[in-house]
């Protein structure tokens, strides 16, 4: 926790506002389930009885970054389900859709946040994953 608020006071610092109000909307919606340092729940690759699984984390340690931004966008708005369903995966989501609780800026708001946590070399990962093929 002391970590995240040191976090947070650079922030304040040095960066604009948008990404402040990521870290703010993020703690407000997001931290229960996916953890206030980003860190996930425990056990997050294992499913639960009920066949869907624990919030992964969103830090350099979860598969958030292997996604782009229009996928991850899309899964916050619509949610888990939603989203699976529609690219024909079987799976049970736990991750609920904020499409009508924040605007399209608040979920691109909370997503820069999350980005602007990565290393950098996991923002040059992402890129080169995401790059189209030459
Ligand atoms: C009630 C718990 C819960 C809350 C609150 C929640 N999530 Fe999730 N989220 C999940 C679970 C569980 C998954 C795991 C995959 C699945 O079930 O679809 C997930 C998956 C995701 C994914 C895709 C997986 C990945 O990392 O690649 C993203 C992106 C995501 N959540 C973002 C958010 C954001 C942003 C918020 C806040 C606006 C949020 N979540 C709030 C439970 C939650």
């Amino acid at each position: 926790m002391r970590h995240l608020t040191v976090i947070l006071c650079l922030w304040g610092l040095t960066s604009d506002a948008s990404a402040e109000t990521g870290a703010a909307l993020y703690a407000r919606h997001c931290a229960a389930c996916h953890g206030a340092n980003l860190e996930g729940q425990p056990e997050w690759r294992s499913p639960k009885a009920d066949g869907s699984y624990p919030a992964p984390p969103h830090d350099a340690e979860g598969h958030t970054w292997h996604h782009d931004d229009a996928m991850l966008t899309d899964y916050v708005a619509r949610g888990g389900q939603a989203v699976l369903d529609e690219m024909g995966v079987s799976f049970r989501s736990a991750m609920p859709a904020f499409g009508e609780t924040l605007t399209a800026d608040e979920i691109t708001a909370i997503l820069d946040f999350i980005k602007s946590t990565w290393p950098e070399r996991i923002r040059q990962a992402r890129e080169q994953r995401l790059a189209p093929a030459p």
